[in-house]
């Protein structure tokens, strides 16, 4: 694990954007794990940008989301499938086909894990995985528990997860109890890790995980530091405890 500090967000989104635009241009097959929330928004909007002044081509590129809320349609406003398309999916030239979220409806959930690991499994798995961080320190919504699951899976959210997303919805009642998630084991199979993390509500569970050498399920991003090709970038104020 190696971490940078830039300036604010605009410094880590140009940081990370350095990283995808570098990528994409050499691997133009390349298979993309996505995250939502925030924290990617300005990096999606210079891919955006790099895409329309002719940097990037998106035309070969295939996506893996994270994570789906339970029971959304995929067309409801507060569903990661419409924050993508909104955020990234819609101004760019990737092929519908190639983008993959996994699906919080139908009658057997576990069939959809298993079918969403089985397409990441065809697909060769993810060569650049951009990750979040909670300030729970959960990855994905892989949250802090006593044990987590390796592969794709229904979580229940935590309540404080739940808190924390209800910015987006009218009040904490319409936020979705479950999610459907990748689980550690896709994650840390990636070829390569980029996790962003801005502001000051994130910096202590940044300190936690660069100052302390634990893997614990109580806290989930710890799994991390197994893996060798992991960037995290940070502003100063996530880093403000560092
Ligand atoms: C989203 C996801 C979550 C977020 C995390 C941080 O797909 O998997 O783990 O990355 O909750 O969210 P923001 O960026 O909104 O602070």
């Amino acid at each position: 694990m190696q971490y940078i500090v830039k300036d604010d967000f605009n410094g880590i989104s140009a940081a990370a954007y350095d990283i995808y635009a570098d990528f994409i241009k050499k691997n133009s097959g390349a298979i993309l794990g996505l995250a939502t929330g925030s924290t990617p928004i300005g990096l999606y909007k210079l891919l955006i940008d790099g895409y329309k002044n002719k940097e990037l081509d998106f035309s070969q590129i295939s996506s893996f989301n994270l994570d789906e809320y339970v029971g959304l349609d995929p067309k409801n406003e507060n569903s990661y499938n419409s924050f993508m398309w909104k955020h990234l999916f819609d101004h760019i030239n990737i092929r519908p086909e190639n983008v993959h979220i996994p699906s919080g409806q139908g009658e057997n959930l576990k069939n959809n894990c298993r079918e969403y690991d089985r397409l990441i499994a065809s697909s060769g798995g993810i060569d650049l995985m951009l990750l979040g961080i909670g300030e729970n320190g959960h990855i994905a919504f892989n949250e802090p528990a006593k044990s987590l699951k390796a592969n794709t899976h229904v979580v229940n959210l935590c309540p404080d997860t739940i808190e924390v997303n209800s910015r987006f919805f009218d009040n904490s009642d319409d936020v979705p109890k479950q999610a459907i998630t990748m689980g550690l084991s896709q994650i840390l199979k990636s070829k390569r890790i980029v996790l962003l993390a801005s502001g000051r509500k994130k910096a202590k569970a940044i300190a936690r995980l660069i100052k302390e050498e634990e893997i614990s399920c109580s806290f989930p991003v710890s799994f991390l530091r197994v893996h060798t090709k992991t960037t995290i970038i940070l502003d100063k104020e996530a880093a403000s405890l560092l």
